[in-house]
């Protein structure tokens, strides 16, 4: 696996491994890896010729009382899984690198940017449709991979792949999991033994509202009643939302049709966890 720290570098690797018609798949990631990350890249290997992978916690997409200091780095055990994978090509700039000092330009997605996290972590998706801009023009992928678990956040880079019609074709993967239901983090290493067993609530409350969809009710308000009457029996956890929009464009829906996102974010402890299904 070659290692990229400089734009000038990835572009000329990205353009070499196209060559000849060859298909290019992309994961960015913020790093900290785990078995939902490595999906992606599997995803990526079963669908592409040569695999490309980025590790940048992105300052740009982090409030200013979040958590971009402590944010979990592994850099050299993230190499060795990469490299497991397949993954040819891993670009690994710094600050600098993405961010030269007077950069002024972003990239913002006017109304789903405001919606879910982008409601509760203003700036947020600014950052993360900027960086993931600007990680498409040094790649020139022909298919970017991202989890579903970050629903909003697919959304939000299928309209601004569709607004600024950039060459990229975007899949989206399923929600890896633990074993008990928590969907899988780099996060969930903030949690402690009980907090890890508190976060739990988030699945439970999902599996409620799917419970209640399939004995038939197709009234939102009434499907995400038991979803945020089960947050709030575990008392320690702080819900910011739960709700039930059109996975598209994130709009609040009344009458609830199959593939509409249920999608919660609650505060465990310090940490913000989210998760989603789409019914
Ligand atoms: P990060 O949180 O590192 O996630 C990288 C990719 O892994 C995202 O597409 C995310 O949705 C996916 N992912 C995370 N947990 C997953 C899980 N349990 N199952 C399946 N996929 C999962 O998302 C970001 O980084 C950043 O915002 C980024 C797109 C890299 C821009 O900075």
């Amino acid at each position: 696996m070659r290692i990229c720290y400089t734009i000038e570098e990835m572009r000329e690797e990205c353009r070499a491994a196209r060559s000849g018609g060859k298909r290019l798949g992309f994961v960015p990631t913020m790093g900290a890896l785990h078995e939902g990350h490595l999906s992606l890249v599997r995803a990526a290997g079963d669908g592409c010729d040569v695999v490309a992978a980025s590790i940048f916690v992105n300052p740009t997409q982090f409030g200013p009382n979040e958590d971009l200091a402590k944010y979990p780095r592994a850099f050299e055990r993230d190499q060795e899984l990469l490299e497991k994978e397949g993954v040819e090509l891993l670009f690994a700039p710094s600050v600098e690198e993405m961010y030269p000092a007077g950069s002024g330009t972003s990239v913002i997605v006017e109304g789903l940017g405001d919606r879910l996290d982008g409601r509760s972590r203003p700036g947020h998706f600014r950052g993360v449709t900027t960086v993931v801009a600007k990680l498409f023009h040094v790649v020139e992928p022909d298919v970017a991979f991202f989890g579903q678990k970050d629903a909003a956040q697919v959304a939000i880079i299928r309209r601004m792949v569709r607004d600024l019609n950039l060459p990229v074709e975007i899949v989206a993967c399923p929600i890896v999991r633990e074993a008990d239901g928590l969907a899988m983090s780099s996060r969930n290493a903030y949690l402690d033994s009980l907090q890890r067993r508190q976060a739990l609530v988030l699945h439970r409350a999902l599996m409620r509202v799917k419970e209640c969809w399939e004995g038939g009710e197709r009234d939102a308000a009434k499907l995400v009643a038991p979803g945020r009457e089960e947050i709030a029996g575990e008392k320690s956890v702080r819900l910011d939302y739960f709700e039930i929009v059109n996975p598209d464009s994130l709009c609040a829906v009344e009458n609830v049709a199959e593939g509409t996102l249920v999608a919660v974010a609650a505060v465990v402890g310090t940490t913000r966890l989210i998760d989603n299904i789409v019914l």
